[in-house]
């Protein structure tokens, strides 16, 4: 990881997003790789969680052995497509608390529009794990974090599984403490401040909406 970014390169990974960018794949496809790309990408987030020794009794004897200790899990998807990942983070924690914040880009200057925000409270003592697809301009995912912040949240990670240049730059530049997580560095955004190649709406694609 250098300067909180980290570009996963497991090929499983690689895999499942050139599926996901075939335009051909269907709803129901589309959300299941979601979600294990989500499951997978988790796996290395979640890394640093500290472990302590606790003692267990086997059948055969008792033994010193490592179990998590330290903050629990917030998952909190950015709406609506951060949802599609949700499912995948659980199957690694299945007691993660899980918060939501609702934002959509306006259509013309593309700015996030905050429509929602319910966070686990208190959030402070949290591993927080913001999830949303796509890291276009970045502006919904520095809003969503600032409303993190703002309800007490220090401790975050932030996974996407395409980032354009653009937004990424942006994010770790304005919350260089917060660990970017991204499936697959993209070429740039096109004049709709959609990401190249990309995916198309992550959102639409994920609930068969146009
Ligand atoms: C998409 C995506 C991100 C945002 C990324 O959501 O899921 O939240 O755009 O763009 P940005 O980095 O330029 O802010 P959208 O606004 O389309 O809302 P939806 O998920 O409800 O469709
Ligand atoms: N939101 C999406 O869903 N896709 C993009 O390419 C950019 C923003």
């Amino acid at each position: 990881m250098e300067n909180n970014i980290t570009i996963l390169d497991h090929p499983l990974i690689k895999h499942k997003i050139s599926m996901l960018r075939d335009k051909n794949t269907g709803t129901n496809e589309f959300r299941k790789l979601v979600e294990e790309i989500a499951m997978l990408m988790g796996y290395e987030a979640l890394r640093d969680l500290p472990l302590e020794d606790v003692e267990v009794e086997t059948p055969i004897e008792k033994c010193m052995t490592p179990m998590l200790t330290g903050r629990k899990i917030a998952i909190v998807p950015i709406l609506r497509a951060g949802l599609g990942m949700v499912e995948g983070i659980l199957s690694l924690s299945p007691s993660a608390k899980v918060g939501h914040i609702g934002l959509y880009r306006d259509e013309v200057t593309h700015e996030p529009k905050e429509y929602y925000c319910k966070l686990p409270s208190p959030i402070s003592e949290r591993v927080i794990i913001v999830t949303d697809p796509m890291l276009a301009t970045g502006g919904s995912a520095v809003d969503a974090i600032n409303q993190i912040k703002k309800h007490g949240g220090t401790s975050i990670k932030f996974m996407c599984i395409i980032a354009a240049p653009e937004g990424l730059e942006r994010l770790h530049r304005e919350h260089p403490d917060v660990q970017i997580f991204v499936g697959q560095l993209d070429r740039e955004l096109n004049d709709d401040a959609y990401i190249c190649p990309g995916l198309g709406d992550a959102g639409d694609r994920i609930f068969g909406t146009k």
